[in-house]
This record gives C-alpha cells, structure tokens and sequence, in this order.
C-alpha cells in the first residue's frame, strides 16, 4: 500500500532523484579533464596558500572517478530492484511486510516441535517443566508484563498473579478462558443512588468486613445498604463472587486499594477493569493455541510455588 495521499508526490520526488543522480553525473563529466597525452604536464594554476601551497591542474584519479560513477550506478539499481522511487514497487517485489512475515514463518517452523510436545501435557504438568516456564516467561514479559508487571505482581488496578488471591479464578481451565477471551470487571457507580453519606457509611462496613480500622457507627449504618446493593455481587458475607470477578472484601488483597480513600472513590465513581483477550493480540500466528497454552502454564505455576 502506497503511503501517498496524492498522486503529485510520488512523480515529484522520482524525478527529483533521478534528474539528481544524473546532475551529478553530467556535472562530473564537465569537470573531468581528457588524460595526460606522453609528455604532457599539469600546469600550475593561480593560487598559491599558506605561502607555499600550490594548486596543479591534474585530471582526477581514475580510482575515484570510478568510486563516483560506481555509487551512481549503483544506485540507479538499487531503486531499479527495491521499493525507492515514489510509488514504484521495485522489480524484486520485496516489502518489509513480506520479509517480516517470512522471518515469522521460518521461527514458527523452528518452534513448532517443541510447542507440540507442550500441547500434548495439560497446563499443570507444562507449569513443572523448567523449559515451559521459561519460554513462559518470554511470553510473559513480551505480552503481558506492561500491565502486570515484569514480576507479575501487578499494581493498582492490575491483579497480582503471583499471590493466590483470584478475581476469576487460579484453576487452569479458568486462567486459559481468562487470557483466551479477556475479562471485564464491572463494578456500578454508587454515588448516585447512596449518596456521599451512604458511600461512605457502606466504605466503613467494608473496612470493616477485613477487621479495618473503621467507625463503628457508619459501618452499622452501612451493613444494610451492603446487604441490600452489594452482595448480589460481593455475596452476602462479602467474600466475593468469581464468576463475576466481584472481589472478596474480607481479606488483605486489594484491587484498587484499602483505605477509606480509596474504597469510598471506588464505590462512589465504580471500576471497569479490563483484561483484554489475547486472542486478538496474538492474531493469527499459527502457534497462538500453544502460546496460550504455556502463557496460562506459566501464570498458573506462578501462584503455585506459594
Ligand atoms: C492492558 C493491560 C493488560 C494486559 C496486557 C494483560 N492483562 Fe491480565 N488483566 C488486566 C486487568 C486490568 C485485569 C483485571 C480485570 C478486572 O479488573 O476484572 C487482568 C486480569 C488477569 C487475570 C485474572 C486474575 C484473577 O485474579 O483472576 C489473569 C490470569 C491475567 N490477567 C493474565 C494475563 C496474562 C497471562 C497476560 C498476557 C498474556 C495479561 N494478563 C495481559 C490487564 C491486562
Ligand atoms: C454488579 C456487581 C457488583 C455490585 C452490585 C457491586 N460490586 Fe463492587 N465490584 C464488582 C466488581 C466486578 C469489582 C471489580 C472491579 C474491577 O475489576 O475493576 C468490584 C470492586 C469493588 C471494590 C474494590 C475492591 C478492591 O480490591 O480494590 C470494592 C471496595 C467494592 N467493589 C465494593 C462494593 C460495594 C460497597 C458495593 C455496594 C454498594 C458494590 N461493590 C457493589 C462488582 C459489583
């Protein structure tokens, strides 16, 4: 695909590299002096520098007029057979799509064996094998890590996988559906409906709920309004629903965080975290089933050293 919007700029710059080179060729000819018959000498010219520098009119040497010509003509090939010239293909027909496509092709072949005999074992066998875990970790560090973080325990907002804490769950099968298909945690804005006194009486029983520091009084307030607009999702104990990634609110792990602040900006405005499916981000490469299959090995053993 061409990279011109218009039509002028291709013919424009073609010939502006063109008439260049051959300028330069024209140029070079004019200024090449006819070869020394026998007995010939060069003549002195009319400047003298520095006292005693003096200026002869000798012809060029042959090595570097044949240099000059020899980058000329080549470069007149180059834009003959490589893309160069405007909207002009070249006659090898090369792209950097293609080369790159081919670069792909010849590293899947190579990997391909060896991702076979992965395949083959299910995720908890490939999770022991040292070799899995680190082409996992290539994997890893290449697809996931500007989100969960090189060593896997995430930041505000991007689950830890190295604890074995789970929003949507540590067994294999839910990990691949996970990476597979993505994720979307949808947690309602309150404000709305509670009310800056209601947010913060509910933010209260949650703090609660973990045996936070909490005021006695809001939390009670809150324990109704927890029961009536929360635990569809966070289930009636506050311990979390995994088929909805609801967090459990009665242990030490946080999402987003904490402290009062934090849970009253969270339950006032509400969070949308989303993991994104990595079947569109890994595209149509034959290997994506069997890097899915070491990605999910290699997050699964994470949280099962612990
Ligand atoms: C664009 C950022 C982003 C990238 C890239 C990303 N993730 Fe996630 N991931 C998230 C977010 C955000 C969540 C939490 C979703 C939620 O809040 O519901 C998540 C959740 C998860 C979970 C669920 C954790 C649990 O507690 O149930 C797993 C497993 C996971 N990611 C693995 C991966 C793997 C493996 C990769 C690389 C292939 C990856 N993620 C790439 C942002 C990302
Ligand atoms: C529709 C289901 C749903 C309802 C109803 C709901 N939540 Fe949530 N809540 C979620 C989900 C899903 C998340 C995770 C959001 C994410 O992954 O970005 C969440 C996250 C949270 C967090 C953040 C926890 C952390 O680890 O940082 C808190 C706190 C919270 N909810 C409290 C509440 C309270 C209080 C209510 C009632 C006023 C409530 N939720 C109602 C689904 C719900």
């Amino acid at each position: 695909m061409s990279d011109f919007t218009s039509g002028f700029w291709p013919i424009y710059i073609s010939v502006l590299t063109l008439v260049s080179i051959l300028g330069t060729w024209v140029f070079l000819k004019s200024q090449t002096t006819r070869k020394f018959a026998p007995g010939e000498k060069a003549e002195l010219m009319e400047h003298t520098w520095d006292g005693d520098l003096q200026d002869l009119n000798n012809p060029l040497p042959r090595w570097w007029l044949g240099l000059f010509y020899g980058t000329m003509i080549f470069g007149l090939g180059y834009l003959a057979l490589w893309p160069g010239l405007g909207n002009f293909a070249g006659l090898l027909g090369w792209t950097s799509k293609g080369e790159y496509q081919a670069e792909v092709k010849a590293a899947e072949a190579k990997f391909q064996p060896m991702y076979a005999g992965f395949m083959q074992q299910d995720v908890a066998t490939v999770a022991a094998d040292p070799n899995a875990r680190a082409i996992g970790k290539h994997l890893f560090l290449t697809y996931c890590s500007q989100c969960h973080g090189s060593d896997a325990m995430g930041a505000k907002g991007f689950p830890n996988l190295t604890d074995n804490d789970w929003l949507y769950g540590g067994e294999p099968d839910t990990i691949v559906a996970t990476i597979t298909n993505g994720r979307a945690g949808v947690m309602p804005a309150w404000e709305p409906i509670l009310g800056a006194q209601g947010v913060k009486q509910v933010a209260n029983y949650v703090l609660s709920l973990s045996g936070r520091k909490h005021d006695a009084a809001l939390a009670e307030a809150g324990k109704a309004k927890f029961a009536e607009n929360c635990a569809a999702c966070h289930m009636p104990d506050g311990t979390g629903m995994k088929a909805l990634g609801a967090p459990n609110l009665t242990d030490k792990v946080w999402l987003y965080g904490g402290n009062e602040a934090t849970i009253i900006e969270t339950i006032s405005k509400g969070r949308n975290g989303v993991m994104p499916a990595l079947t569109q981000t890994l595209g149509t490469t034959s290997n994506k089933e069997a890097k899915l299959h070491l990605l999910a090995a290699y997050v699964y053993g994470l949280s099962q050293k612990q």
